[in-house]
């Protein structure tokens, strides 16, 4: 047997294909510069990802060695397979699940799938920003006992509390602790980042791996610390919930990425050192910085997010101007992604930043969302109900069907199986009022269960 992914595709390119796909290794034309010759099926010497027994299965081995984890499973789905397989294989039956409000729309569709009730903490929101923080250490002492606690670290903009807090406090709440960190692969891989949240002990760690390393995007990772517990069950919802036909351009990314970690820090070193510079510039010239503030209040964050306050429509169009894209956008601030791969100095992105400043005045802040509402059913009973459309005005103490989200931030601001409060019900017909975009709302009514 190939001891790798890439020497068990250098074997099988040596035959001829008579199998799928059907581009057969060969370039059509129009078609330069995509992975043809690399993208692959399940042949001999290849593996099966749904049951790995070769070399996908050393893969997952050195990745769960690459992060000291008891397990690994490999995903080309992204973070979603990962947070859905890993949430629903281990939730029991008719279960519980405690979770951030701020959490991944896939942590909802995992509550839907098994049948979860879900007890959400409300986001916290930073007033200036409008941007929603990283939820208190203490606050999930208010909720509970539940079967699973999901914990989202850390955020997209990268702000976390100190995970063995968050932890601590997500472990009193329930008995198991499953971390989405989509966007934390990369911590832990030099001294100057936030170590790995799997050093604060949680059950399962959830990986999007392209969002910060260089990976190719749909690549992720589930870890679990303890490589028993579950593992059965997990492994049979990632058959059920993968696709049966994996793309190996993505898992020889993976393998790759794998590797590289297992051998050195990937430029993060030279990356720390070059985000405090840049961060230090954008102050200079007048911006506040999030992730800077953050840190300043006690807070943890990565290096690899720059989140700057003023009018981000208008940050965008400078930024495009000088010909550089931003991650996103918001009303008072504007992300950018920095990496070892993106190949910028100081020098660099003080050009980037003159471009930007003075830092635009921002516009007000819409009031932010009100609390959310008590469920009064479980998402799925909701789901499965019979829904009808009413009215915003009419709706304020009838039970959600849907989700419904501005856009941005995107956090929902009524959860499907929740009682609409008057105030949410007022706080949205305002909003799409003013023509913001919400996802949930149609027509100006929303789906309620009948
Ligand atoms: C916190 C969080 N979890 C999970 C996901 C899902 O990741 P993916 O898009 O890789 O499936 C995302 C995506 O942005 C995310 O932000």
């Amino acid at each position: 047997m190939a001891e790798t992914l890439r020497e068990a595709v250098a074997t099988a390119a040596r035959r001829r294909r008579l199998h799928m796909p059907g581009h057969f290794g060969r370039t059509p034309p129009g078609g330069e510069g995509l992975p043809w010759s690399l993208d692959w099926t399940e042949v001999e010497g290849l593996d099966n990802l749904a049951d790995p027994r070769g070399v996908l299965k050393a893969l997952a081995e050195r990745a769960a060695a690459a992060f000291g984890a008891g397990r690994a499973w490999v995903s080309v789905q992204g973070a979603t397979l990962p947070v859905l397989a890993g949430i629903v294989g281990v939730a029991p039956a008719g279960g519980r699940l405690v979770a951030e409000r701020l959490a991944h729309r896939s942590v909802l569709a995992a509550a839907l799938l098994a049948d979860l009730d879900v007890d959400w903490l409300p986001a916290r929101w930073d007033q200036d920003w409008g941007i929603a923080l990283p939820t208190d250490p203490a606050a999930w002492a208010a909720h509970g006992p539940a079967d699973v606690a999901v914990v989202t670290l850390p955020t997209y903009e990268g702000l976390a509390h100190p995970a063995a807090a968050v932890v601590a406090g997500a472990r009193a709440a329930a008995p198991r602790v499953f971390v989405d960190a989509a966007h934390g692969s990369h911590w832990g891989r030099a001294p100057g980042l936030p170590p790995h949240v799997l050093a604060a002990r949680p059950d399962f760690v959830a990986h999007g791996l392209h969002k910060t390393e260089p990976v190719l995007t749909q690549t992720g990772l589930l870890l679990a610390r303890d490589g028993e517990a579950d593992a059965e069950r997990i492994a049979e919802w990632w058959r059920r919930l993968g696709t049966s036909s994996p793309s190996y351009p993505l898992l020889l990314s993976i393998e790759r990425y794998i590797d590289a970690r297992r051998r050195d820090a990937g430029g993060w070193d030279e990356l720390c050192e070059l985000a405090r510079g840049v961060r230090a510039e954008a102050e200079r010239q007048g911006f506040a910085v999030l992730q800077t503030e953050w840190e300043r209040a006690g807070g943890v964050a990565d290096p690899a997010k720059l989140t700057l306050f003023g009018h981000g429509p208008e940050l965008a169009r400078r930024l495009r101007a000088a010909g550089a894209e931003p991650e996103a956008v918001g009303l008072r601030w504007l992300t950018m992604v920095l990496g070892p791969a993106q190949d910028l100095t100081l020098a660099d992105w003080r050009h980037l930043l003159a471009n930007l400043g003075p830092p635009p005045p921002p516009p007000p802040l819409p009031e932010l969302p009100p609390h959310p509402g008590p469920m009064r059913l479980s998402p799925r009973a909701a789901d499965r109900a019979r829904w009808r459309r009413v009215a915003l005005r009419e709706a304020a103490g009838l039970v959600a069907a849907r989700a419904v989200t501005p856009y941005p931030p995107g956090i929902p601001v009524i959860m499907p199986g929740e009682e609409i409060s008057a105030a949410a019900a007022a706080w949205l017909a305002h909003h799409v009022g003013a023509g913001l975009s919400v996802e949930g709302v149609e027509e100006g009514g929303l789906w309620v269960v009948a």
